[in-house]
């Protein structure tokens, strides 16, 4: 199976049920899939399970206080909310289910859900009796009707001897489950062509000119395209982050030598992503020895880069074409100039400097298409780049022949 929870952060909520024994191999097969993992525990969930245990497999202190000024000051529950990309509440008991049907936030565990925008799965586990009866089963009806995804619960020997519906379903399966959140299909089988980080223009053999672009967006991009089932192919100027598995990387350093390789992958491309932070100016001659220091004052002659997601958006059988307006001002308009100018079919402005976009892990844009816009709040770039796949596919959909 292809773990689609690699570098995810999910929340695993604990309540106190007699299958929180189970916890902790769910927790360790989550890290094995390659997920990061925070462990919430109800105080009775600590009845059944010590957070000690839930500590040592997830490698990270247990959250267990909403009014905990220690714990608020590491991570806030706000904080861990907007963190998570999903979270898996296992064992649900049906206390817990009750709450969460009435929109509670009377513990940490509650509030967290309330505050998250990401998918909220819960696991119940429970005796066949309380199962079946009928409040729980309307507050089963509620959580389904608001989108909760339920996992089970497996029907058996029950820990008190009953034979019936309320075995918390096995971490595998949770697993399996899971990873379907994150393999959305939404891009599957189309060809995307993706453009990330800084290019370097040489000066001389030792000097060069760039900017601060880590590559972050462009690489998440990959990631989130990989994730929704497309074939990726990524030419990414000099960074350092590790590549994304499954995508057809390619290197390259100036400007010149990315519109190479770009011109070289277009042909069956069927959505182009120019998220690097292309260099406007190369050096008209670069110098072929390392320039001495002599002069007080030295001249570099620029001459203008080719504009590369310009080209791309000009070729007669172009792809549906996206770009980037990294500004520090007037960002809005100035991304609506580059959408008309560049004819591209959608454009995402962001906002940089001051710590924003450029080399920070979370960023919030707004993306503009025809005479319509659509703003996303500060949130980690894995988690924006899934947003940006989503909308993409939306929008090109329209346009793509398959
Ligand atoms: O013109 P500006 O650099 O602000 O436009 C940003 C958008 O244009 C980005 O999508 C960037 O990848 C692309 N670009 C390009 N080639 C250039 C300059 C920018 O593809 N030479």
């Amino acid at each position: 199976m292809i773990s689609f929870l690699k570098n995810k952060h999910i929340i695993l909520g604990v309540t106190g049920g007699i299958a929180a024994y189970k916890s902790p191999d769910l927790t360790r097969r989550l890290i094995e899939a390659g997920a990061i993992v925070r462990v919430v525990m109800t105080q009775h969930a600590k009845e059944f399970i010590t957070p000690l245990t839930m500590q040592a497999v997830s490698g990270h202190p247990v959250h267990d206080e909403l009014f905990d000024l220690q714990a608020e000051a590491a991570m806030g529950h706000i904080e861990l909310a907007r963190w998570a990309d999903a979270i898996i509440v296992a064992p649900a008991t049906a206390d817990f289910m009750a709450r969460l049907a009435r929109g509670e936030a009377n513990d940490l565990l509650t509030t967290l859900c309330l505050a998250t925008c990401a998918p909220i799965a819960i696991a119940p586990a429970m005796n066949q009796a309380m199962w079946k009866n009928t409040l729980t089963q309307s507050n089963l009806e509620a959580l389904l009707a608001k989108k909760f995804l339920i996992y089970g619960p497996a029907s058996g020997l029950q820990a008190c001897g009953d034979v019936g519906p309320g075995r918390m379903m096995e971490p595998a399966d949770i697993i399996e489950q899971l990873n379907a959140i994150f393999n959305t299909g939404l891009l599957a089988g189309k060809n995307i062509l993706i453009t990330a980080g800084p290019t370097r223009e040489a000066i001389d053999p030792v000097r060069y000119i760039t900017n601060a672009s880590s590559g972050k967006m462009g690489y998440a991009l990959a990631d989130a395209a990989i994730e929704a089932g497309a074939h990726v192919t990524l030419i990414s100027g000099p960074v350092n982050i590790a590549k994304p598995l499954r995508a057809t990387c390619i290197d390259v350093v100036s400007a010149e030598e990315m519109l190479a390789a770009v011109l070289e992958k277009i042909t069956h491309c069927d959505i182009f992503f120019s998220v690097a932070a292309v260099a406007d100016y190369r050096l008209k001659h670069i110098f072929s020895e390392k320039m001495a220091k002599k002069a007080e004052e030295i001249t570099l002659e620029l001459v203008r880069n080719p504009d590369i997601v310009a080209t791309v958006a000009n070729l007669p059988n172009r792809p549906w074409t996206v770009g980037f307006a990294a500004e520090t001002d007037n960002v809005l308009q100035k991304a609506k100039n580059k959408l008309i100018n560049k004819k591209l079919d959608m454009i995402i402005a962001n906002q940089v400097g001051n710590n924003l976009g450029f080399d920070s892990d979370m960023n919030t844009v707004t993306v503009l298409w025809e005479d319509q816009q659509k703003s996303f709040p500060l949130m980690p770039k894995q988690k924006l780049a899934r947003e940006l796949i989503q909308l993409t596919s939306r929008l090109s959909e329209r346009k793509i022949v398959c």
